[in-house]
């Protein structure tokens, strides 16, 4: 399996050599200003700090385990219908927990599903009923579990999609609609070119963990209402190294992994990020860290 990843390492580099600027990541979880707004809002009014925590005697950890629940939904049993093998499911964890490293979380594989059921694979899409019939037959776990979906996203409003995720503090309402889907093929190994070293997970955990792109609002206003990610007017393409599309300091965030550039551009998740993060996931989640 190591060298498995090895040959995937050096392939992916030869990929993000090779720029098509036509192409790009897409990611289907963004909100309205308006949404936004309203979530601050209720966000900065229950806000749990961990001050809040240890005034009430609770404990904090430094670490916490969430339990990953991956369900594989595929068009046929094999590998391009979208039935990926368990070792790249293990090597997607490998990424996962690499990339979240210094954050306080780990993820640890609870289980594993796998559906054949083509019309899943295909119309699931961040709109619409497929993707809530879906989850509400394999969803798995708790209010602290994350359930990762595979599908094609091959027709419908997931068309183009390398994934998108719920929320947070969409829990509370929609408790079934929680987790992440992500297109099969951008686990690592896969045929989804500059997008197939794991990181589609890593970016959509990050908004199920609470965080914005750093894009969001361009270079206007809060942004995404963290203070160490510069500016950015736009969305990366590629690993574009210096771009600086802002006129507040700091050049764009591009290596960021809530940013779009190619999957092994992708190094970086911010302090802030990472406090917003743990105070998103005690506020929301349950999770004391
Ligand atoms: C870029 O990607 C698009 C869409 O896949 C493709 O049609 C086009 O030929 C590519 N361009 C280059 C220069 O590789
Ligand atoms: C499996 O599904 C994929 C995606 O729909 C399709 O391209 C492939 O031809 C199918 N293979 C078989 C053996 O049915
Ligand atoms: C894993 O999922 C299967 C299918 O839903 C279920 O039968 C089984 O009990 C689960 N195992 C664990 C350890 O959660
Ligand atoms: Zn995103």
């Amino acid at each position: 399996m190591l060298s498995s990843l090895f040959v995937l390492l050096a392939a992916s580099i030869t990929y993000a050599l090779a720029l098509n600027t036509t192409i790009g990541r897409h990611c289907a979880s963004h909100l309205t200003p308006e949404k936004l707004a309203a979530y601050e809002t209720h966000f900065a009014k229950h806000k749990v700090e961990k001050s809040v925590l240890l005034e009430s005697d609770q404990d904090f950890a430094l670490e916490v385990e969430i339990p990953v629940y991956f369900h594989v939904v595929s068009a046929n049993s094999t590998v391009e219908g979208g039935n990926i093998p368990d070792w790249q499911i293990a090597a997607q964890m490998a990424i996962l927990n690499l990339d979240y490293h210094a954050t306080g979380l780990t993820f640890k594989l609870a289980n594993i599903t796998r559906t054949v059921k083509a019309g899943w694979f295909n119309a699931v899409g961040p709109d619409g009923t497929t993707q809530t019939a879906m989850k509400k037959q394999l969803r798995q776990g708790g209010i602290d579990a994350l359930n990762v979906y595979t599908v094609g996203f091959t027709s419908g409003s997931g068309v183009g999609q390398l994934g998108f995720s719920a929320f947070p503090i969409e829990y509370a309402d929609d408790p079934i609609d929680d987790g992440v889907v992500i297109l099969f093929s951008t686990v690592p190994g896969g045929a989804k070119t500059n997008y197939n070293f794991g990181r589609t997970l890593t970016h959509e955990a990050g908004h199920w963990a609470g965080l914005y792109h750093p894009f969001q609002g361009g270079c206007d206003g809060v942004g995404d209402e963290v203070d160490d990610t510069p500016a950015e007017a736009v969305a990366s393409f590629g690993c574009p190294i210096g771009r600086d599309t802002c006129p507040s300091p700091g050049v764009d965030p591009i290596h960021n992994y809530m940013d779009y550039s190619y999957d092994i551009c992708m190094n970086q998740f911010t302090p802030g990020q990472i406090s917003r993060m743990h105070s998103q996931l005690r506020t929301y989640r349950n999770i004391t860290i």
